[in-house]
């Protein structure tokens, strides 16, 4: 269930509770732990809670540091009926789902997600796993929290980077869901005075559109895949981006994805130019420009045909006619696709 607090400390409480458990631990990052977890602290359920500790980039969603979780759930008397809150963005509630799915054949777990990225995203949905051979998310399972609590007050210690990155999943729910959702998305000031109580509510209005998505399709074998626009090209651009050694937050990656593939969508399955642009306009002004030549196109092509949703040969991608019109199992040529990066660089 993914609960909306006002009161986390309320919230808290009662999820707990309704987790039967013998012993309850609290996974961190080095940075939840200092700011987010004394918002947590005083609640009482919490009071013998274990906590443990991670590093805090996504350089640290590895088997190393699931190793390091399984071990200290074991040292600390962890048992199939203890529960585990994962506190943190996406590293934290991917690589904590997993650790908790996968020991003594799986725990119950909660999400509390900290970024606005984690929570329209990661933390919902079931989606767990971990980097693996330099591929991200590579090992994993599909197995959701039990709940997850979103405090939308969190958004306010976001920096504009941080609001920038989660915002770009909204938009691609706005662009999956409705011309009316889509329209207030592109304009709404993010980059300005953000009203953050607007802000709060549009955040659960795009966790609904993902939370009905996934109730239909829980493991992605037909209309959940609308979920993945923007996110063939995304991750090709997110992966460049780390070889060139200027590493992006996912969302950057996935605005300039979403251009890629709604440019794809208009010259393919005749998405509307107009809505194209504008679009594309709202993106380039918030999340700037993808600096990368010509010659960079096989590589990225090369990272394209590595993507978890392609089927034997092919490069899939999922597409829209329309707002709202999704088409997924969308395949391009290699001629398509280079014509798509042409038209990111240069417009
Ligand atoms: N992040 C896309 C999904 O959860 O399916």
């Amino acid at each position: 269930m993914v609960i909306i607090s006002t009161d986390i400390h309320k919230c808290v409480t009662e999820s707990v509770a309704r987790c039967e458990h013998d012993r309850l631990f609290v996974l961190t990052d080095e940075t939840t732990d200092k700011l987010c977890r004394p918002l947590i602290e005083g609640v009482e359920c919490l009071q013998d809670a274990i906590y443990i500790t991670i590093g805090a980039t996504d350089a640290c969603k590895t088997l190393d540091t699931l190793a390091y979780v399984w071990t200290k759930l074991g040292e600390c008397g962890a048992t199939r009926h203890s529960l585990l809150i994962n506190l943190g963005g996406g590293m934290v509630t991917d690589l904590g789902g997993f650790a908790a799915s996968t020991f003594k054949r799986g725990i119950k777990y909660i999400n509390i997600p900290t970024t606005l990225l984690s929570m329209v995203d990661a933390a919902v949905g079931g989606k767990t796993g971990i980097n693996f051979n330099g591929l991200k998310n590579e090992i994993g399972v599909f197995n959701a929290a039990q709940d997850v609590i979103l405090d939308t007050e969190l958004l306010r210690t976001l920096d504009s980077r941080n609001i920038c990155s989660g915002y770009a999943e909204m938009l691609k729910h706005g662009l999956i869901s409705n011309t009316e959702n889509w329209a207030e998305l592109i304009r709404f000031d993010i980059s300005g005075k953000i009203d953050y109580a607007r802000l709060g509510q549009m955040v659960g209005t795009s966790v609904a559109i993902k939370e009905r998505i996934v109730e239909e399709d829980p493991f992605e074998k037909g209309i959940r895949k609308a979920l993945n626009l923007g996110h063939t090209a995304g991750h090709a651009l997110e992966s460049l981006m780390l070889k060139h050694g200027t590493p992006v937050l996912h969302g950057y990656a996935v605005a300039w994805g979403l251009i890629c593939e709604l440019y794809l969508s208009c010259t393919k399955v005749g998405f509307p130019t107009d809505k194209m642009r504008q679009t594309v306009r709202f993106v380039r002004e918030h999340y700037g420009e993808m600096e990368f030549t010509c010659e960079e196109y096989e590589t990225l092509y090369e990272f394209m045909t590595h993507d978890k949703k392609n089927t034997a040969g092919t490069i899939n991608f999922t597409l829209l006619g329309e707002i709202g019109d999704i088409r997924i199992n969308q395949i391009a040529t290699k001629e398509e696709i280079f014509d798509m990066f042409d038209f990111l660089r240069e417009g």
